[in-house]
């Protein structure tokens, strides 16, 4: 009995740790979608807009053109913030997908790069990258 108890809270517990992380990129995809946009990210936002989506898509879920930054494998623990900022400092030879190379905007300065980041991080965290 106390047994049978132990396993359905553990379970339970599976479970609620598994709707945390969604799964499927539709999945992630809507719910960042909906995502209502606090005031203070509006300005990275637009900076995104202007100079990434281009490739990574709105709001970072990817396109035809390059990937999504929404992506477990762009966690801080795998590309902290110092690759983001070389990755636009300096560009990035395709390696990981077949979308081909990422050209520089070296232009941007690092304020504007580490607010970029940071708004992709909000993103990321707000469908369990984190
Ligand atoms: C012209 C298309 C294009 C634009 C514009 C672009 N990217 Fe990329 N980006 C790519 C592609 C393609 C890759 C994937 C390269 C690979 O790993 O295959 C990439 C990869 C990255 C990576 C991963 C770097 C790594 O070391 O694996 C980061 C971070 C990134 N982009 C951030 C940005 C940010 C921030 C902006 C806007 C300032 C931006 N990108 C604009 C095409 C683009």
């Amino acid at each position: 009995m106390r047994l049978g108890v132990l396993l359905l809270v553990g379970l339970v517990s599976l479970a609620a740790c598994r709707q945390r992380v969604p799964v499927s990129r539709a999945d992630y995809r809507a719910r960042i979608m909906a995502l209502k946009l606090p005031d203070e990210f509006k300005p990275s936002a637009a900076l995104y807009s202007a100079r990434c989506s281009t490739c990574h898509g709105p709001r970072a879920v990817g396109s035809v053109r390059g990937p999504r930054l929404i992506h477990t494998m762009y966690h801080k623990k795998y590309h902290d913030d110092s690759v983001f900022a070389r990755a636009v400092r300096l560009g990035v030879h395709g390696h990981h997908w077949g979308f081909g190379d990422m050209p520089a905007a070296g232009d941007l300065s690092d304020d504007d790069v580490a607010d970029i980041t940071i708004y992709i991080r909000w993103l990321q965290y707000q469908v369990g990258i984190r």
